[in-house]
């Protein structure tokens, strides 16, 4: 990896604050936070049905997702001992982030086979197509894996609003609830670092940040077959648009610094004309 990297105790600040925005008992988990003998997916809309089976894909493909954090930020011999702290401080929220999205993952699939839209073993099968594919962000600065995880976190967390509004059904209703509870909190983890990178580093992360929003995908955009076509159906339902997340982008960089300067101007008029939303 090329550019600066956060000092470690910058990171670990952060992490202390997720966690403790994240006690563990206002967590929830799979088995007791749902009526499971209430979800009927004879209350969705062929639309509503694809997008939970759109979303349980996405979900899924956490442990390629995660992979790449592992990767990037590796925790062994390989680094020298002042990344290795960085790096080991950094991996306390990536294993908790894992765990939060691996859960989302099994609650979607336990939605899927408790309300009658597939069985468990045709849905691990459908599963695995994706999930056997590789996944790779071509990213190369450490302050773009932040930045682009902060994007698809407010997507994602938007989109499960969008979602959860129009439907009708209860269960899938509590699980979008939860779903973008947990996604906000990840956007705000990833809003925070990025905010100390532009503070610590002013102007040598903004080409950076500006290569993120430039090339951005949502994951599986590049590797899942129809994605496209997909993804224009399930926005039929609700919305689903990640450039939606770019005016939150503009305000972590606005709230940042106080005043700023012309590259960081530049930056910001950049994402918000990559944004689809009427001005
Ligand atoms: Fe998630
Ligand atoms: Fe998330």
């Amino acid at each position: 990896m090329t550019g600066p990297l956060l000092p470690a105790t910058q990171v670990a600040d952060a992490v202390d604050s997720f966690m403790a925005a994240s006690p563990a008992a206002r967590g929830w988990d799979v088995e007791t936070a749902f009526d499971w003998a209430a979800a009927d997916a004879g209350r969705l809309s062929e639309g509503e049905l694809s997008a939970v089976r759109f979303i349980t894909l996405i979900e899924d493909h956490l442990p390629g997702y995660f992979d790449i954090y592992h990767r990037h930020f590796p925790v062994d011999g390989s680094v020298d001992p002042k990344i290795f702290v960085h790096n080991r401080e950094l991996y306390h929220f990536t294993t908790r982030w894992a765990y939060e999205e691996d859960t989302h993952a099994r609650a979607l699939c336990r939605y899927q086979v408790a309300a009658g839209i597939t069985s468990r073993e045709a849905l691990w099968d459908e599963l695995a197509v994706e999930g056997q594919k590789e996944f790779d962000l071509r990213l190369e600065h450490p302050v773009q894996f932040f930045a682009y995880a902060l994007v698809q976190e407010k997507a994602t967390q938007m989109y499960y609003q969008h979602l959860r509004d129009v439907i009708t059904e209860p269960v899938l209703k509590t699980v979008l609830t939860r779903l973008s509870r947990d996604e906000a909190r990840h956007f705000t983890f990833m809003a925070d670092i990025v905010t100390r990178y532009l503070r610590a580093y002013g102007d040598a992360v903004v080409e950076p940040i500006r290569e993120v929003v430039a090339g951005f995908r949502m994951p599986l955009a590049d590797t899942m077959r129809g994605y496209w076509r997909w993804a224009l159906k399930i926005a039929d339902v609700a919305r689903y648009d990640h450039t939606e997340a770019y005016e939150h982008l503009i305000k972590v960089i606005d709230r940042a610094v106080d005043t700023k300067s012309d590259r960081q101007t530049e930056l910001t008029r950049f994402i918000a004309s990559c944004t689809s939303l009427p001005a």
